[in-house]
């Protein structure tokens, strides 16, 4: 029968396992939810007594609010959380190897393995062991020998897999209402009746018709599979944006009657300056990478060119930022607004922003870059990474954070929308434009505003996904 669950153990307390975790113990009060990370600062900010909680999520501060204390915990003691735990959640970083073999493709299992030895090493009862990190295919079969190979005594060790679709900035929203939750275990007898424990804790709150059981390698793909078909999407919205630029026709007008085709749907089809976002260009890759060890060429070929077309557009957007400025912005000052990779988050990773920042930058432009939510630090840091070959100083001669969007475009020849912060459609537009200086130009990456409204101010508008002629 299966293992009622009184006790969970989340490692890893990042953008995945925090929320998560917290909504877990939310919705279950009968189950004791401890979520631990090595990283002291970070779950100090978990614990802050003013709630300043290290990721910004709308909705989580609530939650966090509701159970801290109650049943949900946050600590280092990442020993005593295994000990204690019924079930733990693997939630630790996979970022994409930076070196060795399958660099920049792999994914770096080094925290998954670590985190699995410590599991076997200090566990003294069974446990079922989740995989919430979105890892490659197999992953849970090494977790279980690695597990197995270093069981005491009477110590069972159960795997699942259990990815997580949240996306940022709709975290809550998602955990409280997923489209489906995805349980996969190896169809034995033991295997389902784990599946069964886990699929009990979603009960709580979830309808059954949504938690989807599966087998373990289904589970493992389907995650991939999931979001490498949600970027296809951008990556062919965005491929048809170059030829409506190119011809006079809209993206919004074709997206709109593609999407209308119910077989489509209207849902991710919007043109942008090229999706950023820890997952999608990484899972990706580690779908090409599989599908190459597996000695799948053609399908490997296939799913790169959508990470190719990715980039292919955050290059095709700064070009067409340069080739209107009289092709040159050398010395020129361009307020770029928004630096997260989209809005409501805070999180940068992979974002547009850094790409076209580093663009204007090799152009020798001054750029002045303004978001509401991306800390200081973390803008420096993205910067340093992508210009390896400058320091700090010389990139904050050419790069300022400013405190609004109104003090970015002071000055500025263009302004580029790179975020869809909703704030940017309400700035006062009038104001900037009698800040800047002329002709002054708005290029608009993610269709937020409303270009008509911006001419008649007096601004040149350039729109993702629309010709020069209309
Ligand atoms: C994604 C998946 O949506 C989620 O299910 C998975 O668990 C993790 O990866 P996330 O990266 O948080 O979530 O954000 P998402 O909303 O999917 O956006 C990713 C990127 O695509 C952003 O840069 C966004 O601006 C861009 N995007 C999205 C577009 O350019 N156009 C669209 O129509 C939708
Ligand atoms: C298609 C479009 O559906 C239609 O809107 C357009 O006007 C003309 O082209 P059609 O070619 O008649 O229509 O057939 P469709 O049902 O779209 O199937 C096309 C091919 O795709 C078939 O060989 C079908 O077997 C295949 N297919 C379709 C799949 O392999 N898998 C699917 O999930 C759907
Ligand atoms: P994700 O977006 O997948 O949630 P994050 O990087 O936001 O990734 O979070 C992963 C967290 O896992 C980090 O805070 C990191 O400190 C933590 N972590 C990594 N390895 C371990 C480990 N062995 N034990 C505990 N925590 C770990």
């Amino acid at each position: 029968t299966p293992v009622a669950v009184r006790k969970i153990c989340c490692i890893g307390a990042g953008y995945v396992g925090g929320p998560t975790c917290a909504v877990i113990a939310l919705k279950c009060p009968h189950i004791q939810v401890t979520i631990v990370d090595l990283n002291q600062s970070r779950v100090d900010a978990w614990n802050s007594p003013d709630f300043k909680l290290p990721i910004y999520e709308p909705g989580l501060e609530d939650v966090v609010r509701q159970a801290r204390g109650k049943n949900l915990f946050f600590s280092t003691d990442v020993d005593k959380g295994i000990r204690e735990a019924d079930l733990i959640f693997v939630s630790v970083n996979t970022p994409t190897k930076k070196s060795g073999v399958g660099a920049g493709f792999a994914a770096d299992l080094n925290y998954v393995e670590l985190a699995t030895r410590r599991i076997a090493a200090v566990a003294t009862s069974s446990k079922i062991v989740v995989e919430k990190s979105t890892v490659p295919c197999r992953t849970a079969e090494s977790m279980r020998t690695i597990l197995e190979a270093n069981s005491k005594n009477g110590c069972r060790f159960d795997i699942l897999s259990n990815p997580e679709f949240l996306a940022e900035g709709t975290a809550i929203k998602d955990l409280f209402s997923p489209d489906r939750v995805l349980i996969g275990s190896l169809q034995t007898p033991e295997g389902i009746s784990a599946c069964k424990s886990l699929a009990d804790v979603y009960g709580n709150w979830v309808p059954q018709d949504r938690v989807l059981t599966v087998g373990l390698w289904s589970s493992e793909l389907s995650k991939l599979a999931a979001n490498a078909m949600l970027a296809q999407r951008i990556s062919s919205i965005n491929a048809l944006s170059a030829i409506c630029e190119a011809t006079g026709a809209n993206i919004d007008e074709v997206a709109f009657a593609v999407g209308k085709d119910s077989r489509v749907g209207p849902k991710f089809l919007k043109a942008s300056v090229g999706f950023g976002g820890s997952c999608f260009q990484k899972d990706i890759l580690n779908l090409v990478y599989l599908s190459e060890s597996l000695h799948l060429p053609e399908v490997a070929a296939y799913w790169r060119q959508v990470v190719e077309m990715n980039e292919y557009q955050k290059r095709r957007f700064s070009k067409r930022v340069v080739d209107t400025l009289f092709n040159t912005i050398t010395g020129k000052r361009i307020a770029v607004l928004g630096f997260a990779f989209k809005a409501d988050t805070g999180d940068t990773r992979e974002s547009a922003s850094i790409s076209l920042i580093r663009d204007f930058q090799s152009e020798k432009a001054y750029v002045n870059v303004y978001d509401p939510q991306v800390e200081h630090s973390q803008i420096w840091m993205d910067l340093s990474e992508a210009s390896p070959s400058m320091s700090l100083d010389q990139i904050k001669k050419q790069v300022t954070i400013c405190p609004s969007a109104m003090d970015a475009c002071k000055n500025a020849e263009a302004v580029v929308i790179a975020t869809e912060w909703k704030e940017f459609n309400n700035v006062d537009w009038e104001a900037i434009y009698a800040g800047m200086n002329k002709p002054a130009f708005v290029f608009d990456g993610r269709l937020l505003v409303d270009a008509e409204k911006l001419r008649k101010i007096g601004f040149q508008v350039t729109t993702i996904g629309r010709g020069e002629r209309l």
